[in-house]
């Protein structure tokens, strides 16, 4: 029998270590999962803060990888499950549900499944020409006026640029502009918001400065930024 190894499945070992570099483990200062608390707080703040008003949602993380994001948010939905095409990845995801994508161009879950989905540092990893299919297939598990939301590392910030240029697993990564975001998820049949930038303020700061996200939001410098959609 031929074993496909998804591309992850190599890094997934020393997935930390691969992603490390002396300026993103400056900015996450002593929380190593900031990233991950920051988008969170961003999901958070577009559902409007009431937790019970997600309470009621099944959630699914698409590219969940070792599951992070998604175990950050077991407390907020109804129902939680992650998805990824790296077996290895999902290996370490034991807080929620997981399924593999045998095809990384299928999601592994019934039509209308889910009423919020994320895509977290996933598309840059999908072929150009992929992209848009995905997108359907998210469209597909969701239920009418479902939401998406697709978070990149944001091109136009410099400093973003140089850390994905020197980091292994990035190699053959294409970026997406956030105008690019936008358009795919339209195409794909998604009512979409205009894209929020963040990640400006270190950890060290945010505590005292965060509130300065709020503010530089619509300012396309962030180191990473996020697009939600509704779907029809
Ligand atoms: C940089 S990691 C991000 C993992 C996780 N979302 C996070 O933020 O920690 C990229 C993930 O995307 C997954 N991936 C690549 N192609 C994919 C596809 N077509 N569908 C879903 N996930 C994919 C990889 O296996 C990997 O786990």
């Amino acid at each position: 029998m031929l074993l496909m190894l998804a591309e992850f499945d190599r890094h997934a070992g020393s997935y930390e270590e691969s992603v490390d570099d002396p300026i993103r483990t400056r900015f996450q200062g002593s929380q190593s999962d900031f990233f991950h608390r920051r988008k969170r707080d961003l999901i958070r703040e577009y559902f409007g803060q009431d937790r019970n008003s997600t309470r009621a949602m099944r959630y699914l993380d698409l590219g969940c990888g070792k599951g992070d994001l998604a175990s950050l948010l077991v407390g907020d939905f109804g129902a939680v499950s992650g998805c990824d095409p790296s077996a290895e990845m999902l290996a370490s995801a034991t807080r929620v549900e997981t399924r593999v994508q045998g095809d990384p161009g299928v999601i592994p879950f019934d039509d209308g499944s889910f009423d919020f989905v994320t895509a977290v540092c996933v598309y840059h990893h999908v072929p150009v020409a992929a992209r848009l299919n995905l997108t359907r297939e998210v469209r597909r598990v969701l239920s009418p006026g479902g939401r998406f939301c697709i978070i990149e590392h944001n091109p136009f910030n410099p400093v973003t640029r140089l850390i994905v240029s020197r980091t292994p697993i990035d190699s053959a990564a294409v970026l997406l502009r956030p105008s690019e975001t936008c358009s795919l998820m339209k195409e794909a049949g998604f009512t979409v918001e205009r894209p929020r930038f963040f990640l400006y303020v270190p950890e060290r700061l945010y505590s005292a400065i965060g509130c300065v996200e709020r503010v530089l939001a619509r300012v396309p410098a962030g180191g990473q930024f996020a697009v939600f959609g509704t779907a029809p």
